[in-house]
Protein backbone atom coordinates (compact mmCIF):
# COMPACT_ATOMS: atom_id res chain seq x y z
CA UNK A 1 0.00 0.00 0.00
CA UNK A 2 1.21 3.40 -1.21
CA UNK A 3 1.77 6.18 1.66
CA UNK A 4 -0.34 9.08 1.44
CA UNK A 5 0.94 12.23 2.30
CA UNK A 6 -0.98 15.11 4.76
CA UNK A 7 -1.26 17.44 1.53
CA UNK A 8 -3.05 14.12 0.07
CA UNK A 9 -5.32 12.98 2.55
CA UNK A 10 -8.85 14.65 2.26
CA UNK A 11 -8.64 15.89 5.43
CA UNK A 12 -12.51 17.47 5.60
CA UNK A 13 -14.43 14.48 4.82
CA UNK A 14 -13.43 12.97 8.17
CA UNK A 15 -12.95 15.91 10.72
CA UNK A 16 -15.99 18.52 11.81
CA UNK A 17 -15.60 19.36 15.10
CA UNK A 18 -14.01 22.25 16.67
CA UNK A 19 -13.76 22.76 20.44
CA UNK A 20 -12.60 26.21 20.90
CA UNK A 21 -13.28 29.64 18.91
CA UNK A 22 -12.11 32.44 19.37
CA UNK A 23 -14.28 35.12 17.96
CA UNK A 24 -12.28 38.21 18.05
CA UNK A 25 -13.89 39.10 21.52
CA UNK A 26 -14.71 36.40 23.36
CA UNK A 27 -13.09 32.52 24.08
CA UNK A 28 -15.95 30.13 23.35
CA UNK A 29 -15.53 26.55 24.23
CA UNK A 30 -17.43 24.01 23.47
CA UNK A 31 -18.82 22.56 26.68
CA UNK A 32 -17.01 18.59 27.03
CA UNK A 33 -19.09 18.09 30.57
CA UNK A 34 -22.25 18.10 28.69
CA UNK A 35 -21.22 16.13 25.73
CA UNK A 36 -22.94 14.34 23.67
CA UNK A 37 -26.57 14.90 24.87
CA UNK A 38 -25.86 19.00 24.90
CA UNK A 39 -23.33 20.61 22.21
CA UNK A 40 -23.22 24.17 24.00
CA UNK A 41 -20.46 26.79 24.15
CA UNK A 42 -19.64 28.42 27.40
CA UNK A 43 -18.12 31.90 26.31
CA UNK A 44 -15.21 33.18 28.20
CA UNK A 45 -14.75 36.64 28.42
CA UNK A 46 -11.55 36.81 30.84
CA UNK A 47 -8.24 34.75 31.78
CA UNK A 48 -9.65 33.42 35.30
CA UNK A 49 -12.94 31.96 33.27
CA UNK A 50 -10.27 30.30 31.14
CA UNK A 51 -8.34 28.70 34.22
CA UNK A 52 -11.12 27.75 35.14
CA UNK A 53 -12.76 26.25 32.19
CA UNK A 54 -9.76 24.22 32.02
CA UNK A 55 -9.78 22.95 35.29
CA UNK A 56 -13.54 22.00 35.31
CA UNK A 57 -12.07 19.99 31.91
CA UNK A 58 -15.32 22.11 29.81
CA UNK A 59 -11.77 22.09 27.75
CA UNK A 60 -9.88 19.23 27.88
CA UNK A 61 -6.85 17.34 25.96
CA UNK A 62 -3.23 17.93 26.28
CA UNK A 63 -3.43 20.42 23.21
CA UNK A 64 -6.37 22.14 23.51
CA UNK A 65 -5.85 23.32 26.94
CA UNK A 66 -2.46 24.90 25.94
CA UNK A 67 -4.36 26.75 23.18
CA UNK A 68 -7.02 27.70 25.60
CA UNK A 69 -4.47 28.84 28.03
CA UNK A 70 -3.09 31.06 25.17
CA UNK A 71 -5.92 32.89 24.15
CA UNK A 72 -7.01 33.08 27.97
CA UNK A 73 -3.69 35.04 27.98
CA UNK A 74 -5.15 36.99 25.15
CA UNK A 75 -7.82 37.82 27.18
CA UNK A 76 -6.07 38.79 30.42
CA UNK A 77 -3.94 41.50 28.69
CA UNK A 78 -7.42 43.14 27.93
CA UNK A 79 -7.42 44.58 31.62
CA UNK A 80 -3.25 45.92 30.80
CA UNK A 81 -2.27 49.01 30.33
CA UNK A 82 1.51 48.81 29.34
CA UNK A 83 3.70 50.79 27.06
CA UNK A 84 5.85 47.64 25.74
CA UNK A 85 5.43 43.65 25.78
CA UNK A 86 8.15 43.31 28.53
CA UNK A 87 6.05 46.20 30.65
CA UNK A 88 2.55 44.07 30.07
CA UNK A 89 4.57 40.64 30.58
CA UNK A 90 5.66 41.93 34.59
CA UNK A 91 1.77 42.79 34.58
CA UNK A 92 -0.05 39.85 32.81
CA UNK A 93 2.68 37.28 35.16
CA UNK A 94 0.02 36.66 37.90
CA UNK A 95 -3.19 36.07 35.19
CA UNK A 96 -0.88 33.47 33.62
CA UNK A 97 0.08 31.30 36.69
CA UNK A 98 -3.14 31.41 37.60
CA UNK A 99 -3.81 29.46 33.64
CA UNK A 100 -0.78 28.12 34.41
CA UNK A 101 -1.74 25.83 37.56
CA UNK A 102 -5.21 24.75 36.17
CA UNK A 103 -3.86 21.69 35.18
CA UNK A 104 -0.05 20.29 36.47
CA UNK A 105 0.25 16.62 34.05
CA UNK A 106 -0.06 17.84 30.47
CA UNK A 107 3.20 20.06 29.30
CA UNK A 108 1.48 21.77 26.55
CA UNK A 109 0.15 23.99 29.27
CA UNK A 110 3.38 25.24 30.57
CA UNK A 111 4.94 24.71 26.71
CA UNK A 112 2.01 27.71 25.09
CA UNK A 113 2.32 29.95 28.18
CA UNK A 114 5.81 30.10 27.72
CA UNK A 115 5.88 30.33 24.05
CA UNK A 116 2.95 33.28 25.05
CA UNK A 117 5.75 34.86 27.40
CA UNK A 118 8.39 34.76 25.08
CA UNK A 119 6.45 36.62 22.50
CA UNK A 120 5.54 39.27 24.77
CA UNK A 121 8.62 39.65 26.05
CA UNK A 122 10.46 40.69 22.64
CA UNK A 123 7.35 42.88 21.37
CA UNK A 124 7.15 46.91 21.61
CA UNK A 125 4.10 48.94 21.25
CA UNK A 126 2.13 46.45 18.89
CA UNK A 127 2.29 43.71 21.67
CA UNK A 128 -1.55 42.60 22.14
CA UNK A 129 -1.52 42.32 18.23
CA UNK A 130 1.58 40.26 18.78
CA UNK A 131 0.03 37.81 21.89
CA UNK A 132 -3.12 37.63 19.18
CA UNK A 133 -1.03 36.61 16.63
CA UNK A 134 0.88 33.95 18.88
CA UNK A 135 -2.13 32.47 20.12
CA UNK A 136 -3.45 32.36 16.51
CA UNK A 137 -0.50 30.47 15.56
CA UNK A 138 -0.05 28.13 18.10
CA UNK A 139 -3.83 27.02 17.30
CA UNK A 140 -2.88 26.54 13.49
CA UNK A 141 0.52 24.90 14.38
CA UNK A 142 -1.24 22.35 16.26
CA UNK A 143 -3.87 21.58 13.37
CA UNK A 144 -0.84 20.92 11.05
CA UNK A 145 0.96 19.24 13.18
CA UNK A 146 -1.99 16.93 13.42
CA UNK A 147 -2.64 16.12 9.83
CA UNK A 148 1.11 15.66 9.47
CA UNK A 149 1.15 12.96 12.57
CA UNK A 150 -1.77 11.05 11.11
CA UNK A 151 0.22 10.49 7.84
CA UNK A 152 3.15 9.62 9.43
CA UNK A 153 0.92 7.14 12.12
CA UNK A 154 -1.04 5.72 9.26
CA UNK A 155 1.92 4.83 7.30
CA UNK A 156 2.78 2.06 9.95
CA UNK A 157 -0.47 0.47 10.13
CA UNK A 158 -0.87 -2.91 7.68
CA UNK A 159 -3.92 -2.46 5.84
CA UNK A 160 -6.98 -4.42 7.04
CA UNK A 161 -5.93 -3.76 10.76
CA UNK A 162 -7.98 -3.35 13.64
CA UNK A 163 -6.88 -0.50 16.46
CA UNK A 164 -7.67 -0.10 20.15
CA UNK A 165 -7.84 3.83 20.85
CA UNK A 166 -8.17 5.33 24.81
CA UNK A 167 -9.31 8.89 26.52
CA UNK A 168 -10.39 10.62 23.66
CA UNK A 169 -7.52 12.69 21.92
CA UNK A 170 -9.29 13.87 18.35
CA UNK A 171 -10.48 17.55 17.28
CA UNK A 172 -12.40 17.82 20.64
CA UNK A 173 -8.50 17.90 22.05
CA UNK A 174 -7.05 19.66 20.14
CA UNK A 175 -7.37 22.48 17.32
CA UNK A 176 -8.70 19.65 15.20
CA UNK A 177 -8.17 15.98 13.35
CA UNK A 178 -7.09 15.25 16.56
CA UNK A 179 -3.50 12.95 17.74
CA UNK A 180 -4.22 9.12 17.38
CA UNK A 181 -7.50 9.67 16.91
CA UNK A 182 -5.54 11.84 13.43
CA UNK A 183 -3.67 8.41 12.86
CA UNK A 184 -7.06 6.63 13.16
CA UNK A 185 -8.76 9.46 10.86
CA UNK A 186 -6.23 9.24 8.23
CA UNK A 187 -5.79 5.32 8.01
CA UNK A 188 -9.10 5.22 7.19
CA UNK A 189 -9.09 7.42 4.46
CA UNK A 190 -6.42 5.01 3.33
CA UNK A 191 -8.20 1.81 3.87
CA UNK A 192 -5.72 0.46 6.19
CA UNK A 193 -8.11 1.19 9.03
CA UNK A 194 -10.41 -1.97 9.00
CA UNK A 195 -11.97 -2.22 12.61
CA UNK A 196 -11.75 0.69 15.78
CA UNK A 197 -12.34 0.00 19.11
CA UNK A 198 -12.51 2.40 21.57
CA UNK A 199 -12.43 2.13 25.17
CA UNK A 200 -14.89 3.86 27.75
CA UNK A 201 -12.13 5.49 29.93
CA UNK A 202 -13.27 5.83 33.41
CA UNK A 203 -14.11 7.68 35.15
CA UNK A 204 -14.65 10.59 33.16
CA UNK A 205 -15.27 8.60 30.46
CA UNK A 206 -13.91 10.38 27.49
CA UNK A 207 -13.79 7.61 25.07
CA UNK A 208 -17.89 6.49 25.88
CA UNK A 209 -18.87 10.23 25.86
CA UNK A 210 -16.39 12.11 23.61
CA UNK A 211 -14.41 9.67 21.48
CA UNK A 212 -17.23 7.31 19.97
CA UNK A 213 -19.75 10.62 19.30
CA UNK A 214 -16.80 12.62 17.94
CA UNK A 215 -16.34 9.09 15.35
CA UNK A 216 -20.15 8.73 14.72
CA UNK A 217 -20.16 13.15 13.53
CA UNK A 218 -17.37 12.19 11.01
CA UNK A 219 -19.21 8.85 9.40
CA UNK A 220 -16.13 6.68 11.20
CA UNK A 221 -17.71 3.31 12.77
CA UNK A 222 -16.44 2.72 16.45
CA UNK A 223 -16.70 -0.31 18.96
CA UNK A 224 -17.29 0.85 22.34
CA UNK A 225 -15.58 -2.14 24.98
CA UNK A 226 -15.44 -1.34 28.87
CA UNK A 227 -11.92 -0.61 29.87
CA UNK A 228 -11.43 -4.41 31.47
CA UNK A 229 -12.73 -6.05 28.23
CA UNK A 230 -9.17 -4.57 26.31
CA UNK A 231 -7.02 -8.03 27.31
CA UNK A 232 -9.82 -10.37 25.99
CA UNK A 233 -10.02 -8.15 22.71
CA UNK A 234 -6.41 -8.57 21.89
CA UNK A 235 -6.37 -11.78 22.77
CA UNK A 236 -9.40 -12.29 20.14
CA UNK A 237 -6.84 -11.30 17.50
CA UNK A 238 -9.33 -8.59 16.38
CA UNK A 239 -7.18 -5.45 16.94
CA UNK A 240 -3.09 -5.06 15.98
CA UNK A 241 -2.28 -1.35 17.03
CA UNK A 242 -3.13 0.22 20.38
CA UNK A 243 -3.37 3.88 19.23
CA UNK A 244 -3.00 6.56 22.44
CA UNK A 245 -1.85 10.26 22.92
CA UNK A 246 0.17 11.73 25.66
CA UNK A 247 0.04 14.70 27.93
CA UNK A 248 3.76 14.68 28.94
CA UNK A 249 6.76 12.65 26.78
CA UNK A 250 9.98 12.38 28.80
CA UNK A 251 13.44 12.82 27.58
CA UNK A 252 13.63 8.90 27.84
CA UNK A 253 10.23 8.29 25.81
CA UNK A 254 8.61 7.96 29.30
CA UNK A 255 4.92 8.88 28.64
CA UNK A 256 2.11 10.29 30.63
CA UNK A 257 -1.46 9.64 29.13
CA UNK A 258 -4.80 9.16 30.44
CA UNK A 259 -5.08 7.03 33.24
CA UNK A 260 -5.50 3.44 32.36
CA UNK A 261 -2.96 3.25 29.31
CA UNK A 262 -0.24 1.81 31.00
CA UNK A 263 -1.88 -1.05 31.45
CA UNK A 264 -2.83 -1.58 28.24
CA UNK A 265 0.98 -1.07 27.29
CA UNK A 266 1.60 -4.40 29.16
CA UNK A 267 -1.34 -6.32 27.96
CA UNK A 268 -0.31 -5.10 24.23
CA UNK A 269 3.19 -6.14 24.56
CA UNK A 270 1.78 -9.53 26.38
CA UNK A 271 -0.71 -9.86 23.40
CA UNK A 272 2.07 -9.46 20.69
CA UNK A 273 -0.09 -6.06 20.15
CA UNK A 274 2.11 -3.02 18.93
CA UNK A 275 1.56 -0.07 21.08
CA UNK A 276 1.71 3.63 19.19
CA UNK A 277 1.82 7.49 21.12
CA UNK A 278 1.54 10.12 19.21
CA UNK A 279 1.73 13.74 20.04
CA UNK A 280 3.11 17.03 18.81
CA UNK A 281 6.14 18.17 19.96
CA UNK A 282 5.20 20.62 22.23
CA UNK A 283 3.85 17.79 24.51
CA UNK A 284 7.60 16.52 24.39
CA UNK A 285 9.42 17.56 27.77
CA UNK A 286 13.27 17.02 27.42
CA UNK A 287 13.46 18.27 30.82
CA UNK A 288 11.88 16.16 32.42
CA UNK A 289 14.48 13.15 32.21
CA UNK A 290 11.70 10.48 33.18
CA UNK A 291 8.21 9.21 34.04
CA UNK A 292 8.80 9.44 37.95
CA UNK A 293 9.35 13.00 37.89
CA UNK A 294 5.80 13.79 36.31
CA UNK A 295 3.47 15.10 38.86
CA UNK A 296 0.39 13.27 38.20
CA UNK A 297 -3.42 15.00 38.74
CA UNK A 298 -5.23 13.70 41.44
CA UNK A 299 -8.56 14.43 41.08
CA UNK A 300 -11.89 14.75 43.39
CA UNK A 301 -12.73 11.05 44.12
CA UNK A 302 -16.59 11.83 43.90
CA UNK A 303 -16.03 11.30 40.24
CA UNK A 304 -15.74 7.37 40.79
CA UNK A 305 -18.64 7.23 43.14
CA UNK A 306 -21.53 7.91 40.38
CA UNK A 307 -22.43 7.07 36.90
CA UNK A 308 -24.46 10.41 35.15
CA UNK A 309 -24.69 12.04 38.05
CA UNK A 310 -26.47 8.93 39.92
CA UNK A 311 -24.73 7.91 42.76
CA UNK A 312 -23.90 4.39 42.20
CA UNK A 313 -21.29 3.66 45.13
CA UNK A 314 -22.49 3.29 49.05
CA UNK A 315 -22.08 6.27 51.58
CA UNK A 316 -18.86 6.29 53.56
CA UNK A 317 -16.35 5.01 50.79
CA UNK A 318 -13.01 5.88 50.09
CA UNK A 319 -11.72 6.31 46.66
CA UNK A 320 -8.33 7.58 44.72
CA UNK A 321 -9.01 8.67 41.54
CA UNK A 322 -5.33 9.62 39.98
CA UNK A 323 -6.20 10.34 36.20
CA UNK A 324 -3.04 9.91 34.57
CA UNK A 325 -0.53 7.18 34.84
CA UNK A 326 3.27 6.79 33.20
CA UNK A 327 3.89 4.13 30.44
CA UNK A 328 7.56 3.08 30.27
CA UNK A 329 9.18 3.76 26.94
CA UNK A 330 10.35 0.24 26.82
CA UNK A 331 6.86 -0.43 26.16
CA UNK A 332 5.91 1.62 23.23
CA UNK A 333 6.73 0.73 19.53
CA UNK A 334 6.29 3.89 18.32
CA UNK A 335 6.59 7.74 19.47
CA UNK A 336 4.90 9.52 16.69
CA UNK A 337 5.20 13.43 16.13
CA UNK A 338 5.36 15.81 13.29
CA UNK A 339 8.76 15.90 13.15
CA UNK A 340 9.23 12.36 12.70
CA UNK A 341 9.21 8.79 14.39
CA UNK A 342 10.68 7.56 17.25
CA UNK A 343 10.87 3.94 17.16
CA UNK A 344 11.25 2.11 19.93
CA UNK A 345 12.13 5.47 22.26
CA UNK A 346 14.94 5.61 24.80
CA UNK A 347 17.03 8.72 25.78
CA UNK A 348 19.22 8.10 22.86
CA UNK A 349 16.36 7.85 19.95
CA UNK A 350 14.63 10.86 21.57
CA UNK A 351 17.97 12.92 21.73
CA UNK A 352 17.93 12.41 17.65
CA UNK A 353 14.76 14.03 17.21
CA UNK A 354 14.69 16.11 19.95
CA UNK A 355 18.20 17.30 21.16
O1 LIG B 1 -8.09 14.50 31.44
P1 LIG B 1 -8.07 14.73 29.96
O2 LIG B 1 -9.34 14.35 29.29
O3 LIG B 1 -7.62 16.12 29.60
O4 LIG B 1 -6.95 13.73 29.44
C1 LIG B 1 -6.67 13.71 28.06
C2 LIG B 1 -5.70 12.65 27.69
O5 LIG B 1 -5.15 11.96 28.50
C3 LIG B 1 -5.37 12.57 26.24
O6 LIG B 1 -5.08 11.25 25.89
C4 LIG B 1 -4.13 13.45 25.96
O7 LIG B 1 -4.31 14.72 26.48
C5 LIG B 1 -3.86 13.56 24.52
S1 LIG B 1 -5.10 14.51 23.70
C6 LIG B 1 -4.63 14.73 22.11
Amino acid sequence: MTTQSASELDFDRYDHIRPILWTGDTLELLDQRKLPFVVEHVACTGSDEVAQAIHDLTVRGAPAIGIAAAWGAVLGARDIAADDGAAALAKLEPALQRLGAARPTAVNLAWALARMRRALAAAGSDWREVLAREAQAIADEDLAANRHMGALGAALIDAGSGVLTHCNTGSLATAGFGTALGVIRAGMAQGRIARVFAGETRPWLQGARLTVWELQQDGIDATLIADSAASHLMKSGLVQWVIVGADRICANGDTANKIGTYQLAIAARYHGVKFMVVAPSSTVDMDTADGARIEIEQRDPGELFGVGGTRTVAEGIQAWNPVFDVTPGGLIDAIVTERGVVEHPDATSMRVLFG
